[in-house]
């Protein structure tokens, strides 16, 4: 194996700015805020391992939806970017919910601005809009149903096969979403900073390297990487993936956070991150999932700041969409 290709951060999953005592002090801190708060902590599959292990919930976009809308907790820390809070906060109207990093934004949510989406939904009517889950309110306000990667195929399934559909903002996502359903959706030209950049040119390098390698691709990614991929799914779905498949070694082109979690629950198997283009490291990090840390995470328990707020009147219509897709998703599960 080409010791190069291994992620030389791979165990900064598990590492962080501070360790050993200092470390461990700070975990006590974080336990004892949390109960005094009587809080609960969520934690998406991109944060820094060291969050994802104190977490009480880890999951992709869908999980942290639905586990929001589920627990008991006043208080819930989403460890993640704003729209996840965002969602949470819209769903449970009457937690608070805090997010350790107020600046944790999403490329892909900013390419797709409330005001430019009206606009587009006018030159398009009689369409139906359907908005990925990394979006703001504003633009969930604007939206018909909602979708994460988990559930984005199936619920565009469930919609007429005549029906005249606005999919956005992820161009990546979109076109895979036509090339599996056969649709001719109107795709919004938006797309994550991340997974836009990782190497095909690499990546292949490395499929040489590891012949028996799964490629394991986010639905985010360009089109020739998703073509190549021998799985496409969201977070939660390459890490089940790569649980049950019987194959020793995946090359995962996703936010390299998720190998955190890959290699906590495959103590046996290997994962290559799939490196971006124009880097001198082998893995691609989401700079807004990284800015959360634990020290950030003690402190807004501590202050209970930053809290997510949402206009009351964009949540009135954003709520919409968010229990439409949660209605599917959960008919699905049945
Ligand atoms: P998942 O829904 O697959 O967790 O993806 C969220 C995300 O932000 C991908 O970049
Ligand atoms: Fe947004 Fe991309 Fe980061 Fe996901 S990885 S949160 S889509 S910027």
């Amino acid at each position: 194996m080409a010791e190069d290709n291994i992620c030389q951060n791979q165990d900064r999953g598990a590492a962080s700015s501070v360790a050993g005592k200092d470390k461990q002090k700070l975990l006590e801190e974080i336990a004892l805020l949390k109960k005094e708060r009587n809080a609960v902590i969520m934690a998406h599959y991109y944060q820094n391992g060291d969050i994802q292990d104190v977490a009480d919930y880890i999951g992709d976009s869908l999980a942290l939806a639905q586990i929001a809308e589920k627990v008991k907790e006043p208080v819930i820390v989403m460890c993640g970017v704003h729209f996840m809070g965002e969602t949470a906060k819209i769903l449970c109207p009457d937690k608070v919910v805090l997010i350790p990093d107020a600046d944790a934004g999403c490329s892909l949510a900013d390419s797709c601005r409330a005001e430019d989406l009206k606009k587009f939904i006018e030159e398009h009517p009689g369409h139906t809009v359907v908005s990925y889950v990394n979006t703001s309110a504003a633009v969930k306000a604007l939206t018909d149903v909602v979708v994460t990667s988990s559930n984005a195929k199936a619920v565009i399934d469930s919609l007429p096969e005549d029906e005249k559909i606005i999919f956005g903002p992820d161009r990546n996502l979109g076109g895979y979403i036509n090339s599996v359903t056969g649709r001719d959706m109107v795709v919004w030209d938006g797309a994550c900073h991340v997974h836009e950049q990782f190497s095909l040119e690499k990546i292949v390098e490395l499929k040489k390297a590891h012949p028996e390698a799964k490629l394991l691709v986010h639905p985010e990614c360009k089109r020739p990487i998703v073509m190549l991929a021998d799985k496409v799914g969201s977070t939660a779905a390459l890490l089940k993936y790569a649980i049950e498949s019987p194959a020793k070694e995946f090359i995962v082109a996703t936010e390299h956070g998720i190998i955190h979690q890959m290699q906590r629950e495959c103590k046996d198997k290997t994962f290559i991150p799939a490196p971006p283009v124009d880097s001198t490291c082998v893995c691609n990090d989401c700079n807004f999932m990284k800015l959360n840390t634990l020290e950030k995470l003690r402190d807004c328990l501590k202050s209970m700041q930053p809290a997510i707020e949402v206009d009351e009147a964009i949540a009135a219509k954003a709520i919409l969409p968010i229990r439409r897709m949660l209605e599917i998703s959960k008919k699905l599960n049945k």
